[in-house]
């Protein structure tokens, strides 16, 4: 067995998958979720995929004083990987003080009580987000970040401004904040993989719905963008993939590789896909029309974004291995295990 890892939020979505990735190269696994976005049977779930069940701790980390007691029960844990937040930018919008209290006052605790407890690595959970609405593509590491348009967007881009003024005044701490484009997929046992609750924000998971019937039919906002067929270009990236790119940024901290006390990392392919593309590449996938209409665009999104790739490439020595086909597949597969489970 190798060192002990915290990983918050990891019933979650891309925490889930992070966790089995770990325990698959012998990484002890100690899980801090308040289950609020995630259901403990996500526990069971690992264990049946990857043979071992993680130690599991129901904790609110917006409370300092849970945060720590629970930091000090595991002091002898080697890094953080920070995943729990909230991330539904509508919510936000309406929410704004539920978004800056959850997200901002839980990575201030675990901050503090990695700095009690002298764990002394961190990987944060950033989003490509903090780079608004970006000029130059493909996006580098280095371009200016900027307020988002949502409050959600914003708790990213205050976090890290927190991690740079935290990691400036002591020497102790080193962190890696990873900067996901768009996550996506699911695992492929088809066991674990994104679980929106209500109605979904994100373009994947309405096609999965939709296509199982859920929905009646998605809307693809805008078409009148400045891109090659009208429609918005993201950097759809396997959610295995980014499994592995926190992978690569444990070892690079517990080897003490890390150049800087913050290293900041993008986490994409490196390919655009316009929505239309997104269409029918998930129509190709699963041999369905996916009912869909063009309607007004939705405020806040940007034409295009899509990463460098670069830095991760030539520093972290992670690049995504999984085509969009995998993806997609992944992802529908995903879905019908969903819904026939919940029959
Ligand atoms: C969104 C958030 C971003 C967050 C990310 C991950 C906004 C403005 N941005 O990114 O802050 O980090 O999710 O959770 O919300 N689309 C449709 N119909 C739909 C849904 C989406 O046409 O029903 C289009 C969108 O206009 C966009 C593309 O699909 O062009 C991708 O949308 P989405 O999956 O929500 O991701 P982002 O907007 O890139």
């Amino acid at each position: 067995m190798k060192d002990k890892i915290i990983v918050t939020g990891g019933c979650g979505y891309i925490g889930s998958h992070t966790v089995i990735t770990l325990i698959h190269h012998n990484y002890e696994v100690v899980i801090i979720d308040d289950l609020s976005n995630s259901s403990p049977q996500i526990l069971d779930r690992i264990e049946s995929i990857s043979g071992v069940r993680p130690h599991f701790e129901q904790v609110d980390l917006k409370s300092f004083e849970a945060t720590q007691a629970v930091f000090k029960t595991h002091k002898d844990a080697k890094a953080v990987i920070h995943f729990a937040a909230h991330k539904a930018v509508a919510e936000s919008i309406q929410n704004p003080l539920m978004y800056y209290q959850n997200n901002l006052f839980s990575l201030l605790n675990v901050l503090k009580a990695q700095q009690e407890n002298s764990i002394n690595h961190l990987i944060f959970s950033s989003s490509a987000t903090v780079y608004g609405n970006p000029s130059k593509m493909p996006i580098t590491e280095d371009a200016p970040t900027q307020r988002s348009s949502s409050p959600y967007g914003n708790t990213k881009k205050i976090a890290e401004e927190i991690l740079e003024d935290f990691t400036n005044s002591q020497s102790e701490i080193s962190v890696i904040s990873l900067r996901y484009f768009n996550p996506i997929g699911a695992h492929a046992s088809g066991q674990i993989g994104e679980f929106p609750s209500g109605i979904p924000n994100n373009l994947m998971p309405y096609i999965t719905q939709t296509a199982a019937g859920i929905r009646e039919k998605l809307m693809v906002f805008g078409n009148d963008y400045p891109t090659k067929d009208g429609t918005p270009i993201r950097d759809y990236i396997h959610v295995v993939d980014l499994a592995e790119a926190h992978l690569k940024a444990l070892e690079r901290l517990l080897d003490a590789s890390a150049t800087s006390s913050l290293e900041v990392f993008n986490l994409g392919t490196g390919n655009g896909f316009s929505v239309l593309e997104m269409i029918k590449a998930f129509e190709a996938v699963s041999g369905r029309p996916l009912n869909y209409e063009i309607t007004d665009r939705r405020p806040g999104d940007v034409p295009e974004m899509f990463a460098s790739t670069t830095l991760a490439k030539n520093v972290l020595k992670w690049e995504a291995s999984r085509n969009l086909k995998d993806m997609i597949q992944s992802s529908w597969t995903w879905e019908q295990n969903l819904r026939s489970e919940l029959k």
